[in-house]
């Protein structure tokens, strides 16, 4: 089946976006079982937990789901850089009463063996962010039965994934909550909005493209399909969801942010994203350059981040959410869709309403 065949056929057109820390299977089966298409967020797996992890959304549902990879580069920071970064990061470990960590020797899983994992379970999407897979991996995909989805910020980013022979495009407008997927320019280079995007892409590549960044109800699917997108992809719309695993003090955060809530940051890990801006975020925005780039600040903070969890606070956690996140209401993933689908349709008929207007008189 082609990915346009397998979006067409979806009863409602939504994709779950992967979101690790936020997301996992409970939340990937509710989407696919309400009919979407949920996505099983494993970049931080290890390649052995991936199969079972698979196999495991499987014997829960019959329904099309996707599995996400981060496409983190090998880092191999001297003991300086790890010394001076450590001690950047001291206070904060200090204030939470945690201890400094030792300089770790791994900083993201081994991303070949986590493809081959993926490559052996062959679930029925698997959606890549970060980099681009080059032809041969796009290959052995499709001759495991798995179609292809490739993250891009900008146009050049979705032709050259194109190239590779991914089936479908994830168009990541500036205003998505998490990390940015740029690979080819900078970031700065990279901050296209999802109205602009989603219509670019789709003038320039002939593959389906799914929109994603700022979409947190049914006007803003309907938006994008009429943009001609063939689904969307929301991540932030899910924080709220009985079914995700997003920390107490993340899902304070969620439901009390403001209109104008999150800034883009790369304090915390070493590449830029979007959550909203806290205590952390303010304090480092002045040295945020001179982080070690991503994986080797995500792996840093990250016990970091766990104390802040464990302890509720949510000024030193990455409180990663998009623009609107304001707009983000609790319940249940399936009564989302079903609210967010509803929406669309009232939406659709009031614009079609406006634009025939004309024609009746
Ligand atoms: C909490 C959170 C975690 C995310 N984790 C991932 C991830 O693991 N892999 C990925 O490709 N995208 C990740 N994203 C980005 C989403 O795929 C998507 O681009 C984004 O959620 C869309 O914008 P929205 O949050 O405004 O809906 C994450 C987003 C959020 C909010």
């Amino acid at each position: 089946m082609s990915l346009a065949d397998l979006l067409d056929d979806l009863p409602i057109p939504i994709i779950q976006a992967p979101m690790v820390g936020a997301s996992f299977d409970a939340l990937a089966v509710a989407v696919s079982g309400a009919g979407g298409l949920g996505t099983l967020a494993i970049a931080t797996l290890a390649p052995g937990e991936i199969g079972p992890a698979i196999a495991g959304v499987r014997a829960q549902t019959d329904a099309p789901f996707g599995v996400n990879l981060l496409m983190a580069p090998k880092a191999a920071p001297t003991a300086s850089e790890l010394d001076t970064a450590l001690a950047r990061l001291a206070p904060w470990y200090q204030a939470l009463g945690a201890p400094l960590p030792a300089a770790p020797n791994q900083f993201a899983q081994d991303f070949d063996a986590q493809f081959a994992a993926v490559v052996e379970a062959g679930p029925p999407m698997a959606s890549f962010t970060f980099s681009i897979l080059t032809k041969a991996q796009v290959a052995a995909l499709h001759a495991a039965g798995t179609l292809v989805v490739g993250t891009a910020t900008t146009v050049a980013e979705a032709r050259a994934w194109a190239a590779v022979g991914a089936d479908g495009i994830c168009a990541q407008g500036f205003e998505a909550g998490g990390h940015r997927g740029h690979f080819l320019a900078e970031v700065e280079a990279s901050l296209v909005g999802t109205l602009a995007l989603v219509s670019t892409i789709r003038a320039a590549v002939d593959l389906p493209v799914i929109a994603a960044g700022g979409i947190m109800d049914g006007r803003g699917v309907a938006a994008a399909l009429a943009l001609g997108a063939s689904a969307v992809q929301m991540g932030t719309a899910f924080l709220l969801a009985e079914e995700a695993v997003t920390p107490a003090a993340w899902r304070g955060a969620v439901a009390t942010a403001g209109d104008d809530a999150t800034r883009l940051t790369r304090a915390f890990t070493g590449r830029h994203a979007r959550g909203i801006e806290n205590h952390f975020m303010r304090e480092m925005r002045a040295v945020q350059d001179a982080v070690p780039a991503y994986p080797v600040q995500n792996r840093l903070t990250q016990p970091l981040r766990a104390a802040a969890t464990a302890a509720g606070d949510p000024e030193m956690l990455s409180l990663w959410a998009g623009q609107g996140v304001g707009l983000t209401r609790p319940g249940s993933a399936g009564e989302m869709m079903r609210r967010w689908w509803a929406e669309a349709g009232e939406a659709a008929r009031a614009v079609a309403a406006r634009t025939g207007r004309g024609e009746a008189e």
